[in-house]
C-alpha cells in the first residue's frame, strides 16, 4: 500500500549525491549501522499508526493530500544535506531550484517576472502578503465570512483594522456587499478567496477586480487551496471566469503543501511588482550574504527555511508540469470530477439535503431533519458511524443558506448546522466514489437519519 520501490531509486540517488563530494578526506555518519538507531526507527513506525489513513481514498475528510513519491524522495534525498534556503550559503543548489520552481508557479497566472518565494505554509504567507498591503497602506483589511480565519489573526498582528464582507448563498463573497463596504471608505486591501476551506467556493474575481477599477484596492487572492484549479479544462464557466482574472491580483498565495502534492511547510507567495523587494530590505552583520546574486532571505520574512522543500517541489514539476490538460492537470480534474459525482449522489438520496454545486473538490451535505439541531445531531452520527467502517470524513459548521429552500425549511438562512463535509482531494478519489457512497448509506442507516 504505502509505496516502497521509490527507496531502491532513493539509494542510487544518493550514491550520485554522494560522488559530489568524493575529492573530501572520508569521514564517519553512522546512521543505519548504529544498533540503537533501527529499534528506534521501529519505534516511530509504531507510534505513527496512531494517524488517519491519510494516504488512502477511504480517508475523504479534511484537506489533506499525500506527496507525490517523487516530491518525497527528492525532499528525502536532500535531508542528507540539509540545505537552508535563507542564503546561497546556505543551499546554493535548492535556493536556485526554489527561483526556478516558483516561476513554474507563477507563470500559470501569466507573470514572467514577479517577486515570490516559498514559505513554511499558507499562514506565513498570506502573512507576508497582507504585510506588504499594510506597508503601502495601511488601512482596512477585508475578505469575506468564508474566508479562512487566518486574515483576521494576521491583521490584528499586523495592528490593521479587519472586517468580514459576508458570504452569499454560494459561500462566495457577496459583491453588493462589499460595493457597499468599499462605498464607506477606508479600505486598503481587499482578500479574495480563490477555494474556501470549508466548500470550496470560489469568489466572483471578475466582479471583484470591477470594483477595485471604481475604488482603488490591493487585491490580494488566497488561492491556498485552490491556486491550481486555474489549470483545469473542465470548470464550471463561472469558476473559470474567475480563476482567468488572477493574473490581475496584485499578490497571490498557492499552497504546495494542499494540492501541489509536497510535503507539508511548502507554500508560496507571490507579487505582481518586484518592486516590493524594497520593504524586505534589512542588513545582518552575522549572516553570510557573500554574492550579488539573489539571496532568498533578502526577499522572505522567514530566515531559515527547508531546502528541501524546494527540491520536492522542483522534482515535482519536472515529472509533472504545471501545464493545462497535462497529468497534473488532470489528476485535478479527476479530484472535481469525484466531487461533482458524490454530490449528484447526494442530491438524489431523499436522506440526505445537497448544497450548492462544487466548485472545486470539496463536498458538503446534510442529513434530513425538522431542525438544524437535529440535523446537526444526525451528522456527528453519521460521522462517527462512518469513521467505524473505516471511512473517515469531516464535519463544518455552515449556514443554512448554502442548502437553499431546503435549508430555509430547517432554520434562518444565517442558522449554522453541523454538516458533513468531504474533500476528495486525491485522484483515486475518481474511482472510489461509490464505495464511499456505499459507506456513507449503511452509516446513515445506522444513525437515525431517515427517508
Ligand atoms: C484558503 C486558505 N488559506 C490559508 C490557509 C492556511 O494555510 P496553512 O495551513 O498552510 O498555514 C488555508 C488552510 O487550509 C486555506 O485553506
Amino acid at each position: 500500500m504505502l509505496d516502497r520501490a521509490s527507496l531502491r531509486v532513493l539509494s542510487e540517488a544518493l550514491a550520485i549525491l554522494e560522488q559530489g563530494f568524493s575529492s573530501l578526506p572520508p569521514t564517519e555518519q553512522t546512521g543505519g549501522a548504529d544498533p540503537a538507531f533501527e529499534g528506534v526507527l521501529r519505534e516511530v513506525a509504531e507510534r505513527l499508526r496512531d494517524n488517519y489513513p491519510y494516504f488512502h481514498p477511504l480517508y475523504a475528510g479534511q484537506m489533506l493530500k499525500p506527496p507525490h513519491p517523487i516530491a518525497r524522495a527528492a525532499y528525502a534525498l536532500a535531508m542528507w544535506i540539509n540545505p537552508n534556503n535563507h542564503a546561497l550559503d546556505g543551499g546554493r543548489a535548492t535556493s536556485a531550484m526554489e527561483k526556478e520552481a516558483v516561476a513554474g508557479i507563477a507563470a500559470m497566472f501569466g507573470w514572467s517576472a514577479p517577486l515570490g518565494h516559498l514559505t513554511g505554509g499558507g499562514t506565513m504567507a498570506n502573512l507576508e502578503a497582507l504585510w506588504i498591503g499594510r506597508q503601502l497602506s495601511p488601512g482596512t483589511v477585508l475578505a469575506s465570512s468564508s474566508a479562512h480565519y487566518t486574515h483576521g489573526r494576521i491583521s490584528a498582528v499586523l495592528g490593521v483594522p479587519f472586517e468580514e464582507v459576508p458570504s452569499d448563498a454560494r459561500g462566495r463573497m457577496d459583491t453588493d456587499a462589499l460595493a457597499g463596504r468599499l462605498a464607506r471608505g477606508g479600505v486598503s486591501t481587499v482578500v479574495a478567496t480563490m477555494g474556501t476551506t470549508a466548500t470550496g467556493s470560489v469568489d466572483p474575481l471578475a466582479e471583484i477586480l470591477a470594483l477595485r477599477k471604481r475604488h482603488g484596492f490591493r487585491l490580494h487572492a488566497d488561492a491556498a487551496y485552490g491556486g491550481y484549479f486555474g489549470l483545469v479544462g473542465d470548470l464550471a464557466p463561472e469558476t473559470r471566469r474567475a480563476f482567468d482574472g488572477l493574473g490581475e491580483a496584485d499578490s497571490i498565495v498557492v499552497d504546495p503543501h494542499k494540492h501541489g502534492l509536497q510535503p507539508y511547510g511548502c507554500g508560496c507567495v507571490l507579487f505582481r511588482d518586484p518592486a516590493v523587494g524594497r520593504f524586505y530590505k534589512h542588513d545582518s552583520p552575522y549572516t553570510y550574504f557573500s554574492s550579488t546574486e539573489l539571496h532568498l532571505g533578502e526577499i522572505s520574512l522567514e530566515c531559515s527555511r527547508p531546502g528541501a522543500a524546494a527540491a520536492g517541489l522542483w522534482a515535482t514539476s519536472r515529472l509533472l508540469p504545471l501545464t493545462r490538460g497535462g497529468e497534473f492537470a488532470r489528476g485535478l480534474s479527476r479530484s472535481l470530477s469525484a466531487a461533482r459525482a458524490l454530490h449528484a449522489l447526494i442530491q438524489k438520496d431523499s436522506r440526505f439535503l445537497a448544497a450548492f454545486d462544487p466548485e472545486l473538490d470539496i463536498v458538503v451535505w446534510l442529513p434530513r431533519a425538522r431542525t438544524a439541531k437535529e440535523a446537526s445531531a444526525r451528522s456527528r452520527r453519521l460521522f462517527e458511524e462512518a469513521a467505524r467502517r473505516d471511512l473517515h470524513l469531516a464535519l463544518a459548521e455552515l449556514p443554512l443558506r448554502f442548502f437553499g429552500r431546503a435549508g430555509a425549511a430547517i432554520g434562518r438562512p444565517d442558522e449554522t448546522a453541523t454538516c458533513l463535509r468531504s474533500v476528495l482531494m486525491k485522484p483515486e478519489h475518481a474511482d472510489w466514489v461509490e464505495r464511499i457512497w456505499g459507506i456513507v448509506v449503511e452509516a446513515a442507516g445506522n444513525s437515525g437519519v431517515e427517508r
